[in-house]
Order: structure tokens, then sequence, then C-alpha cells
């Protein structure tokens, strides 16, 4: 779909790269030629990953430990990438923490804990970067990992489902209002994407996969590859007038959900005919 030389040159950040996600873009960034940084907190896992990915990819990736919760923590690691690298173009924002619970379960903690994650860890490296680069007079790039709920909410996952809300608000506002520094920023909203992170914590029991499933109108999950190659579209210079958008890649799963009479699906066409014929009568 690429050529295999597209991200040449470039330097991306993405958090949350040493798993799930975040590992399958950076995986691909580094196939197309792209310098990676991956950080998150558990260094173990970041440098396991950052070993097997250059093996794969032959791709130079570095891994960098850090809370996204704490922005000093994020300064001290953009200057370490720009020793290492001599520049950053793009961040992706992929880091977060989530899991199900009816919501009235939740500790303040609980809650509190998600909403740093995922918008606070967000808008600290947002805010990071982008006054780095607004300082220096360099152009940037910034792709944030939403939700199909960030836009519609979502019971039972409630903390990420604000916080979510948060980073999409924060991709098209600074979108307005940073666009004449040559920074730009778009989100993705994924449907659901196997990956054990996610997994053991937002679906738990096998049958709740094939509940949700079943929903999709294209009746299947999607594959990291599908995801990562769009989010190369968006880091890479084939997208450039891009800017304030969010891309949803869900299988049709929220339109499904949405639509008033998509629950017909269920109607058999020995029923249909039944039907019709009576209302043609
Ligand atoms: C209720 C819970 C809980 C749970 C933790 N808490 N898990 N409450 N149900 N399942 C509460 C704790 O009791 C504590 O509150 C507070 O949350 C903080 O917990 P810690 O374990 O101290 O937090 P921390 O070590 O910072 O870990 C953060 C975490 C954890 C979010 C809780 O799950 C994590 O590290 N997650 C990172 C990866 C992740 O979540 N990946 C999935 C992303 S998937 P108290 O009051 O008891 O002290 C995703 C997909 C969306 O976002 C869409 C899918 C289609
Ligand atoms: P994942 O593997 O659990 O990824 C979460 C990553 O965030 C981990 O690498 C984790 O690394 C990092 N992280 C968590 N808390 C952090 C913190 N405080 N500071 C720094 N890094 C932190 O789950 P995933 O499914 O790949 O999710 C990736 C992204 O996709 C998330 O934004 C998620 O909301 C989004 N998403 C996923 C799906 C899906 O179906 N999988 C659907 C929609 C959206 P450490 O533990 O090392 O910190």
């Amino acid at each position: 779909m690429f050529k295999e030389d597209i991200l040449k040159g470039k330097t991306i950040v993405v958090t949350g790269g040493g798993t799930g996600l975040g590992r399958a873009m950076a995986t691909r960034f580094l196939e197309l030629g792209a310098n990676v940084a991956i950080a998150s907190r558990k260094m173990d896992v970041l440098q396991e990953a950052a070993k097997e990915m250059a093996e794969q990819t032959g791709g130079r990736v570095v891994p960098f430990q850090l809370d996204v919760r704490d922005p000093l923590k994020i300064e001290e690691v953009i200057n370490q990438i720009h020793e290492e690298f001599g520049q950053i173009d793009t961040l992706l924002n992929n880091a977060a923490g989530n899991f199900i619970s009816p919501t009235e379960r939740l500790s303040y903690k609980a809650f509190d804990t998600v909403v740093d994650i995922v918008l606070r860890g967000t808008y600290y490296f947002t805010m990071a970067l982008g006054k780095h680069w607004i300082a220096n007079k360099l152009p940037g790039n910034i792709l944030s990992i939403v939700t199909t709920y960030a836009s519609t909410g979502s019971g039972y996952v409630v903390p990420s489902a604000v916080a979510k809300a948060g980073v999409l608000n924060l991709t098209r506002s600074l979108a307005a209002e940073w666009g004449h520094y040559g920074i730009r920023l778009n989100a993705i909203a994924p449907g659901p994407f196997p990956t054990p992170g996610a997994w053991k914590r937002l679906l738990p029991d096998p049958r709740m996969e094939a509940k949700l499933i079943q929903r999709i109108p294209l009746k299947r999950v999607g594959e990291h590859s599908e995801l990562a190659n769009l989010a190369t579209y968006l880091v890479s210079d084939a997208s450039t007038y891009m800017t304030g958008e969010v891309v949803t890649i869900d299988g049709g799963e929220w339109l499904g959900g949405a639509g008033e009479f998509n629950f017909l699906e269920m109607v058999t066409p020995e029923q249909w005919d039944m039907i019709q014929q009576q209302m043609k009568r």
C-alpha cells in the first residue's frame, strides 16, 4: 500500500509502544523507514519489545521509561529522545488505562487513575512537544488513539469514555489553534482490535467477544495491520492537508448499533417473504 521509504527520515514517539496496538503501529513505522521511540512504564517490556522489533524490521527503535502522568519526566524523556535521534517529528498518543465496571462501584481514585493516564497523559505529552515545536519554529504532527465511544459515550467504561472524549476535543481544538504553526493533530477511533491488555480488562469472558462480533456489520474484529496502515497514512506526508479529523475504523460497529432499524438483520429471507406479502396485502 505504501512506498517502502514513506517514513524515512521521520522520528516518531509512540507512547505505550511496547505492547498491543502501539507495538503493531510502531513496527509498521519501522518497516517503512521511521526511527521510533517507544515509551511507557515497564522498561523490561519495552526493552524486550524493542529488541524483537529491531530484529524483525531492521529499523532503529529505542525504549524510554516514563509514566505519562508525570509531565516533568515527559520533558526529560523528550530531551533524551532529541539526544538520541536529533529531532521528533511525530507523536502517537497511544498509552491508555481502562477496565469495565458499573460506574457506581468505582472509587474516586479508580476514576482518576484512568482519566489521568488517558486525558492528562495525552495533554501533558502534547503540550510538552507542542511548546518545543512552537519555540523552535518546527512543524509537528500528533496522532491520538481514541475510541468510537469518545463520540457516543458508553456505559461501564465511563472514565475512559470521558477521557477519550477530552482527547478528541483536544485534537480538534489544537488543530484549529496550532494550524498556523504547521502543527497538525488527528485521531483514530478504533472499534475492537484484540490485544491481551484490552481483552483481559474489557472482555474477561470469551462469550463477550462472540456477543460483540454479532453486533459488527463486517462480522469480525479488526486486524492490527489494518489499524497500522491507517496510522501510517496519518503520520505520513500523504495526509499533510488533514488536521482536526477523527477517522473511525470499526467494521461499521457504532453505526450498526445506532441505526434505528438495523436490528432487522435478524429477519430471515423466508420471514421477509411473509412480512412483505402481509404488508402488500
Ligand atoms: C475497579 C479498579 C480496577 C477494576 C483498578 N481499579 N482496576 N477498580 N475495577 N478492574 C482501581 C484500584 O482499586 C485503585 O483504586 C485504582 O483503580 C488505581 O489502581 P492501581 O492498580 O493502583 O493503578 P495503576 O497501577 O496506575 O494501573 C492503572 C490501571 C491498570 C488502569 C488500573 O489497569 C493499567 O495499568 N492499565 C494499562 C493498560 C490498559 O488498561 N490497557 C487497556 C486499554 S484498552 P483504590 O480506590 O482501590 O485505591 C482500551 C480500549 C477501549 O482503552 C475500547 C475497546 C473497544
Ligand atoms: P495495551 O496493550 O494495554 O496498551 C496500553 C499501553 O499503555 C501499554 O503499553 C502500557 O504500557 C501503556 N501505559 C498504560 N499506562 C501508562 C502510563 N501511565 N504511562 C505510560 N504508558 C502507559 O492495550 P491496547 O489495546 O494496545 O490499547 C492501545 C490504545 O488503543 C489505547 O489508547 C486504547 O484505548 C486504544 N484502543 C484499543 C482498542 C482495542 O480494541 N484494543 C479499541 C479502541 C481503542 P506500560 O504498562 O508499560 O505502561
